[in-house]
């Protein structure tokens, strides 16, 4: 019998479903989230989101906010709880991955999360505030077709926060941004973790 293959960045994961609950434990919230093999940090909460959410600045308290590949959706849902006058976009490949983020927003009282895929945000959608802890692991060339297909999307002033693994490429992340014309700044760094600001060059 062959055991079927999967990452965590496929449409639709092909290991059978089996629900875990992930605590996320802030200074200002505590909250227990659903997630579920297939997807992303099915195994608990991640060390680098931790490290977003607990150094990253506070996002707008209005306008659009993006969590880029958002999995379970645990950066979105305390995005959303931090800001409640603003909508914060829960936008992930994995549809196993948008349904979670979808009931846990709904389970936690954020209802200014929509979770959706890449394909259901507006074309013309733009943000104020990008956060990530993107997907390092698709491999270099898909990541900077991601990160060039949503940075352009903030809006003039705006600014993305991503957190990335030492180890995994943070610092030549940051020097290949800054050669597409963005100014980035490292704002943390922290447990083998970098925090990366990103600005669009005015
Ligand atoms: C490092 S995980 C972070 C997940 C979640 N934000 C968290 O903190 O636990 C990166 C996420 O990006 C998603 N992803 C991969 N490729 C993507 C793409 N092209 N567009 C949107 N999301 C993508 C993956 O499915 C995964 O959920």
């Amino acid at each position: 019998m062959s055991i079927p293959k999967s990452h965590y960045f496929e449409a639709r994961p092909e290991v059978p479903s089996r629900p875990r609950t992930v605590h996320l434990r802030l200074p200002d919230m505590d909250l227990k989230l659903q997630s579920d093999r297939g997807v992303f940090g099915s195994k608990g909460l991640d060390l680098g989101t931790l490290v977003l959410l607990r150094e990253g600045p506070a996002p707008p308290a209005q306008g659009e906010i993006l969590d880029l590949g958002s999995g379970y959706g645990p950066i979105a849902v305390a995005l959303a709880r931090r800001a409640p006058g603003a909508r914060v976009w829960a936008v992930d490949v994995n549809e196993r991955a948008v349904e979670l983020a979808r009931a846990n927003a709904a389970a936690s009282q954020a209802p200014n999360v929509t979770a959706a895929t890449p394909g259901q945000v507006p074309a013309d959608a733009q943000f104020d505030a990008i956060y990530s802890n993107p997907p390092v692991r698709v491999g270099k060339a898909p990541l900077h077709r991601l990160l060039l297909d949503w940075l352009p999307r903030l809006k003039p002033g705006g600014v993305a926060y991503l957190v990335v693994q030492r180890n995994l490429g943070s610092d030549s992340l940051a020097a290949w941004l800054a050669e597409q014309g963005f100014a980035v700044a490292r704002l943390k760094s922290k447990k083998g973790y970098r925090l990366l600001e990103v600005r669009p060059k005015p």
